[in-house]
């Protein structure tokens, strides 16, 4: 029988269309990222991914953004093998099998309780994985996470549902909790929020998403250093610059070579990463 998912709420459902695009792009005969868990997890549960109808560009960019953040928590692994890493509205992302990181590492996934329950069905977590089933704008996500070892926190299609308040709540939170560490995410750069949310959410059935929270974001990567002096801003690096971009399917890899030319375009996918 497969696992049930009546349950989840319109927002926590957005961890469907990433999930489904790594799956898409795992059967890809060059993937960008190979991710057998996100296609075993498509398999396990019972909904209608197809109607989603995933586009090509979705498939490139989530796989992509996926990639990028697993190689920065492998470095940070590498060079910190008692870390612990914290995946923020981590959904059904399979990073930790990704990423194999020694076992001295813990690994935390945060999410809103449906989701995180899901998770937990969907991909039980081994010895050194924990969910913490808690929204992010709730003080107490943090609480139950070791606070004297360095962490890598990555968010992935979170920031987006925060306000610019409670965003700046969450990266307050990280920089008090833990000694040092680095926080990575995708961005998109300032965008008008109908822009932000059709771009974020192209398929009619996530029209539904209408009260989201998020604000218009920002251009100037340096932005959080000035909301969190204790954030250093380490790298901007845009998806478009990324090798990767030559096993897109013909036609996203000509827009996305394209798109190297307008820093607007640069701004719309790219991943920033801090050290604190
Ligand atoms: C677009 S999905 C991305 C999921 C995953 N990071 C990935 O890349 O597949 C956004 C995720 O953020 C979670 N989320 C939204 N608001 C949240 C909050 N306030 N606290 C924690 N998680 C949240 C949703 O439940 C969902 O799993």
């Amino acid at each position: 029988m497969r696992i049930d998912t009546s349950g989840i709420t319109p927002e926590e459902e957005t961890a469907f269309l990433t999930l489904k695009a790594r799956a898409v792009n795992n059967g890809w005969r060059r993937p960008i990222l190979s991710d057998p868990g996100a296609a075993a997890a498509v398999d396990q549960i019972d909904y209608n991914f197809d109607a989603l109808g995933v586009i090509s560009p979705v498939v490139c960019q989530s796989s992509l953004r996926a990639k990028l953040l697993d190689d920065r928590v492998r470095s940070f692994v590498t060079e910190h093998p008692n870390a612990v890493v914290v995946d923020l509205g981590a959904g059904l992302d399979d990073g930790y099998r990704r990423v194999r990181p020694p076992a001295t590492v813990d690994w935390y996934s945060v999410d809103l309780p449906g989701m995180a329950a899901l998770r937990d069905d969907v991909m039980p977590p081994g010895p050194s994985e924990h969910t913490i089933g808690v929204s992010v704008t709730d003080p107490a996500w943090i609480a139950g996470i070791p606070s004297d070892r360095p962490a890598m926190v990555i968010a992935d299609g979170l920031f987006a549902f925060l306000t610019k308040e409670q965003i700046i709540a969450a990266m307050r939170a990280i920089t008090d909790h833990f000694p040092s560490g680095q926080l990575a995410f995708n961005d998109y750069g300032r965008m008008a929020i109908g822009v932000w949310i059709s771009k974020l959410f192209p398929q009619k059935m996530f029209k539904k998403v209408n009260q989201l929270r998020g604000f218009e974001g920002y251009n100037d990567p340096r932005t959080p250093e000035r909301w969190n002096p204790r954030l250093r801003l380490a790298e901007e690096f845009s998806l478009v610059d990324a090798p990767e971009v030559e096993l897109f399917p013909t036609w996203v890899r000509i827009s996305s070579r394209m798109a190297r030319y307008s820093e607007s375009m640069r701004r719309s996918a790219r991943i920033l990463r801090f050290s604190f």
